[in-house]
């Protein structure tokens, strides 16, 4: 993993956005894996401002998003497709119909998420996939206890993810139990990785990802057995990385031809 400490959150927000804005300039017709969450916010709109200014085109490329709840139609405020539509997708050029998500609304769940898996291998796997942490160490939505091996499945949210998201709900009655979600297999054949963590509630779970044991008690730890991930933290989310130094005198010595933002 190669671990970018930035000063602050603005920072953090805008290297990612810029990674993926050089990367989308030297792929146009990548398969983009998207996340949702309040930490990539800031990163699409900065995609957008990029687009705007013409500095980076996406009317070639594909995406798929992470995760979607159960029940929630794609109108519905709060569906990731909702999200993705007023962050990014309206102010972008991605054609709407190279735009996915799980289905979470399908009569036959396990069916539609069979057919997510294949609409993926169909459009020749996911390039680039950008990834935000929960504070329990989950990415998409795949909780403590999944399988490292999981796929595209129904997930059913713990205690803990459920109180963090009820901040957009108005409470915890109304987040929906369960979710679909791409599972840490399917996560981990994307080619690049690029995760996102701001906040010093995001220090423990990236200290374990990062240098704890790979386990499925923190799901992000798969990310270890990838072999191009970079991570991006401010400093706060990175305060409880034991080699925080090495880290960064890493990356500032990183010779100009490996460096993806400058
Ligand atoms: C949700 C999403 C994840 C996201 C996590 C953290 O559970 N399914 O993809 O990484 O929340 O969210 P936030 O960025 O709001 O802290």
């Amino acid at each position: 993993m190669e671990v970018v400490i930035r000063q602050d959150r603005r920072d953090a927000e805008r290297y990612t956005a810029h990674f993926m804005a050089a990367f989308v300039r030297s792929h146009p017709g990548c398969v983009l894996g998207l996340a949702t969450g309040g930490t990539p916010e800031a990163v699409y709109a900065e995609l957008v401002r990029l687009y705007r200014k013409g500095e980076v085109d996406f009317g070639a490329v594909t995406t798929f998003n992470l995760d979607e709840y159960v029940g929630l139609p794609p109108e519905h405020e709060q569906s990731y497709r909702h999200y993705m539509a007023a962050r990014l997708f309206n102010a972008v050029n991605i054609p709407e119909e190279r735009t996915h998500f799980p289905d979470g609304t399908a009569q036959d769940i396990a069916a539609a998420c069979r057919a997510y898996e294949e609409a993926i291998r169909q459009a020749g796997g996911i390039d680039l996939q950008l990834l935000g942490i929960g504070r329990d160490g989950h990415i998409g939505f795949n909780e403590p206890g999944s399988s490292l091996a999981s796929r595209t499945r129904i997930k059913t949210l713990t205690a803990a993810t459920i109180r963090d998201n009820a901040r957009y709900f108005g409470s915890e009655d109304a987040v929906p139990r369960h979710v679909v979600t791409m599972g840490i297999g399917t996560i981990c054949e994307a080619r690049r990785i690029i995760m996102l963590a701001t906040g010093a509630n995001k220090a423990e779970a990236i200290a374990a990802m990062v240098e704890g044991p790979v386990t499925a008690m923190v799901p992000a730890s798969a990310l270890q057995m990838h072999p191009d991930v970079v991570v991006v933290v401010d400093e706060e989310a990175g305060s409880k990385l034991r080699l925080a130094d090495y880290y960064r005198w890493v990356f500032e010595h990183k010779p100009d031809w490996q460096r993806v933002v400058r």
